[in-house]
């Protein structure tokens, strides 16, 4: 399977498969509409009816709280009609194949497809075999690529910091089997970062050929040293072997942020965690819910972030 277009032959995006080399501009102009979209906490959730009449259709093969309702959310807010598939519960556990379900599903008017999936080829697929006017959205494609939650991270730095142009971020963790940190790095880097540093222990640092530009570090004080962002990473018990980390208990004692450890980072530094966490894993709990946490706010903008991409694929001129 050759590469995926994403970009309509106008510029406009079609397809959100991955982060990786699209335009900055483009990349902007997502956050400035996700930041039209944002509300506080405690008030009303913005809604629009841009997209009227569009039908969204959201399949996930693997587990999900926060993108799958987010996807949902989001495609009610602008105005889209939306259909969940569990995928356990779908023709696909008949046989079917991901195709037939979703060539079936386009003959009921499903203009956009959010496909979660652990095979990482499958959106590609899916966009591949796709009517010219439906548009495919990653919601998460095994750990190659998490394109929504890459903008919600760069969104929630720029909420917070004003800008991403020159600050400091720190990855921490499993980034060898993470989608969330490769979605995160091509952010960062896209939108002028000054540094991104992997902080890993050697058996959860992705190879050496990957993340072009970062600094590597394998001690987790030295390596969130100054930073002005730490993302903790799950880690990734799916996608590894029992061998790769020492033990829950064992990995806490040598990785998990505490607020001791906190302490080497700016004074203001923001801690992220794309969820689900494992407390007392990667990240304390008095580190979760602390003053310097945006986790919930990653969250939150998770909606405004998936409305702008939704509005981006589904709106555009030219479209049809
Ligand atoms: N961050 C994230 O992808 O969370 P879910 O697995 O709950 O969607």
């Amino acid at each position: 399977m050759g590469e995926i277009a994403q970009l309509r032959s106008d510029g406009s995006l079609r397809h959100l498969l991955t982060l990786d080399g699209l335009p900055r501009p483009l990349l902007e102009r997502l956050l400035e509409r996700a930041a039209h979209w944002c509300r506080p906490l405690g008030a009303p959730a913005a809604r629009g009816d841009a997209l009227a009449g569009r039908t969204v259709a959201v399949m996930f093969a693997e587990p999900s709280t926060r993108t799958r309702v987010s996807f949902e959310l989001a495609a009610r807010r602008v105005g889209a009609d939306v259909a969940i598939i569990e995928v356990q519960l779908s023709s696909r556990l008949k046989g079917e194949s991901v195709l037939d379900t979703v060539a079936t599903l386009e003959a009921m008017h499903v203009d956009a497809f959010v496909l979660r999936d652990a095979d990482a080829d499958v959106p590609d697929l899916v966009a591949a075999h796709v009517a010219p006017h439906v548009s495919v959205l990653s919601g998460g494609a095994g750990s190659r690529s998490h394109p929504t939650q890459g903008l919600l991270d760069a969104f929630t730095v720029l909420q917070r910091k004003g800008r991403i142009e020159g600050l400091r971020i720190a990855i921490v963790g499993d980034v060898r089997h993470s989608r969330v940190a490769r979605s995160a790095w091509q952010a960062f880097a896209a939108l002028g970062a000054g540094e991104i540093r992997l902080v890993a222990p050697p058996g959860l640092m992705p190879d050496a050929g990957e993340f072009a530009g970062c600094t590597r570090h394998g001690a987790l004080e030295a390596g969130i040293e100054g930073c002005d962002a730490v993302m903790m990473l799950r880690i990734q018990k799916e996608r590894m072997t029992a061998a790769a980390i020492p033990g829950e208990a064992a990995y806490f004692a040598e990785w998990g942020l505490t607020p001791e450890r906190l302490r080497r980072a700016q004074p203001d530094a923001l801690v992220m965690h794309p969820g689900p966490m494992n407390r007392g894993v990667e990240i304390a709990s008095e580190v979760a819910d602390g003053p310097q946490s945006v986790i919930r706010d990653q969250v939150r903008h998770g909606v405004a972030v998936r409305m702008a991409v939704l509005e981006a694929v589904l709106g555009a001129e030219g479209r049809r």
